[in-house]
C-alpha cells in the first residue's frame, strides 16, 4: 500500500475549521481507495507566531522539507498586522517564503461552475454557454512579487517613494509556459496568454516566449489578449476560455475574478508545483481565497475550497487518479443533492439546503 508524508498547515481564520473537513474527507479516500497517509500538524501564520514567535517556525518549516506534499490552509489577519513589521507579517514570511524556498512556479487554479449552482453565478444564465470551466496557471515565484528593489524610501518633508520591481527571464516564461501548454492538451487544447505587450517590457518578452514555446505545440491553439481586455472577457464571454496563462500579478487578480463566476471564493482550490524529480511533484495545496477572519469560528465558511484542494494533491503529487476524481465527485454529488453552505446558498432554488461547515464535510464524506 502506498504511504504519502502530508504537513497539514490550517493557519488562521477559518483554516482550522476548514481543515478539520478536508482531513476527514482525505482519510475516507484512504480507506475507500487503499492508501494510508501520514499527516502532520504544524503551526504557520498568526498561530506560528503564537507557537514560536514567527510567522514560520522553524520546526514547521522542517516538517514541509521532510514531507511529500503540504496541505495548506490560509494565513493572515488583518487586526495583527501593526503587531509586527510588514516583512514578518505572515502573508510574506509564511506563505511567500514557503512559494520560494520551494520553488513552486506552477499555480493551477482551476475554476468550474458545477450546472446545479448557475444561480451562484452573477453573470445571466445565456452568458453561462454550456458552463464555465477554467483552468488559470499562474506564475508563482517571480514578477513583481519578488522582483529586487522592493523598497519605500524617505524623501524628507513627509515624502515618501515606494518601489516593487516587475522582472522576467526568458527561462522563468518558458517554464511555466510549458505547463500551460501541457495543461492545455488534457483540456481543450486552447491557451490564453495574458500579457500587457502594449506598455510593459515585460509583456513583450513574455509574448515572445510564450509564442516560441506554442511553436512545440501545433495542436494546441495559442491566442494573446492584453489583460485589461482579458479582465473585460471574463465577464462577457467567459466560455471563451480554456487555459489561462499569467504572470505572478495577473495571475492572482485574474483568478479572483474568474473564481467569482464559479459562486463563491470559497469553491476555488488550488495546487502550487515545482519540478518533478524522480517522478515525484512536490506540492503546495490551498484554497485560492483568504482567512475570512470574519466568518471564522462559526462553522459557516465553506469548506469545499480546502477539500477540493486534497483531491489535487492526490492528483499531482500522488499519482492517485482514482481517489482524486472520487473526492471530486463526491463534492459534485453533496452539490446536486441540495448541500449549500451560505455562500452558494439561494432560499429561491428549491431542494438546497443551507448547512455549516461541518455538515458540508459530513455530506461530502457520505457521498464518498
Ligand atoms: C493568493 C493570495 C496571496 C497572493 C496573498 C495572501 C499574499 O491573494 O494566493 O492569491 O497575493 O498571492
Ligand atoms: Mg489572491
Amino acid at each position: 500500500m502506498n504511504s504519502f508524508k502530508i504537513a497539514v498547515l490550517a493557519g488562521d481564520g477559518i483554516g482550522p475549521e476548514v481543515m478539520v473537513e478536508a482531513v476527514k474527507v482525505l482519510r475516507q479516500a484512504g480507506r475507500k481507495f487503499d492508501f494510508s497517509l501520514e499527516l502532520t500538524e504544524a503551526p504557520v501564520g498568526w498561530a506560528g507566531f503564537d507557537a514560536a514567535g514567527k510567522a514560520l517556525p522553524d520546526a514547521t518549516l522542517d516538517l514541509c522539507r521532510k514531507s511529500d506534499a503540504i496541505l495548506f490552509g490560509s494565513v493572515g489577519l488583518p487586526d495583527r498586522d501593526p503587531t509586527v513589521p510588514k516583512e514578518q507579517r505572515p502573508e510574506r514570511a509564511a506563505l511567500l517564503r514557503i512559494r520560494k524556498e520551494f520553488g513552486l512556479y506552477a499555480n493551477l487554479r482551476p475554476v468550474k461552475l458545477p450546472k446545479a449552482l448557475a444561480h451562484a453565478c452573477p453573470l445571466a444564465a445565456d452568458r453561462q454557454g454550456d458552463g464555465i470551466d477554467i483552468l488559470v496557471l499562474r506564475e508563482l515565484t517571480g514578477g513583481i512579487y519578488f522582483g529586487q528593489p522592493k523598497k519605500t524610501e524617505d524623501l524628507g518633508g513627509g515624502n515618501q517613494r515606494a518601489t516593487d520591481t516587475l522582472v522576467y527571464t526568458t527561462g522563468e516564461i518558458e517554464r511555466i509556459a510549458h505547463v500551460g501548454f501541457k495543461a492545455a492538451r488534457l483540456r481543450r487544447k486552447k491557451l490564453t496568454s495574458i500579457d500587457k505587450a502594449n506598455v510593459l517590457e515585460n509583456g513583450i518578452l513574455w509574448r515572445e516566449v510564450v509564442t516560441r514555446v506554442g511553436r512545440e505545440y501545433p495542436d494546441v491553439a495559442l491566442e494573446h489578449m492584453f489583460v485589461d481586455n482579458g479582465a473585460m472577457q471574463l465577464m462577457l464571454r467567459p466560455t471563451q476560455f480554456d487555459v489561462l496563462l499569467c504572470e505572478n500579478m495577473f495571475g492572482d487578480i485574474l483568478s479572483d475574478e474568474a473564481a467569482a463566476l464559479a459562486g463563491s471564493l470559497g469553491m476555488l482550490p488550488s495546487a502550487s508545483l515545482g519540478a518533478t524529480r524522480q517522478e515525484k511533484t512536490f506540492g503546495f495545496y490551498e484554497p485560492a481565497g483568504g482567512s475570512a477572519p470574519d466568518i471564522a469560528g462559526k462553522n459557516i465558511a465553506n469548506p469545499i475550497a480546502q477539500i477540493l484542494s486534497t483531491a489535487l494533491m492526490l492528483r499531482y503529487s500522488f499519482g492517485l487518479q482514482a481517489a482524486a476524481d472520487g473526492i471530486e465527485k463526491a463534492v459534485s454529488k453533496a452539490i446536486e443533492a441540495g448541500c449549500r453552505t451560505g455562500d452558494i446558498y439561494n432560499p429561491r432554488e428549491t431542494g438546497a439546503r443551507k448547512m455549516g461547515t461541518r455538515e458540508m464535510g459530513d455530506a461530502i464524506v457520505a457521498a464518498l
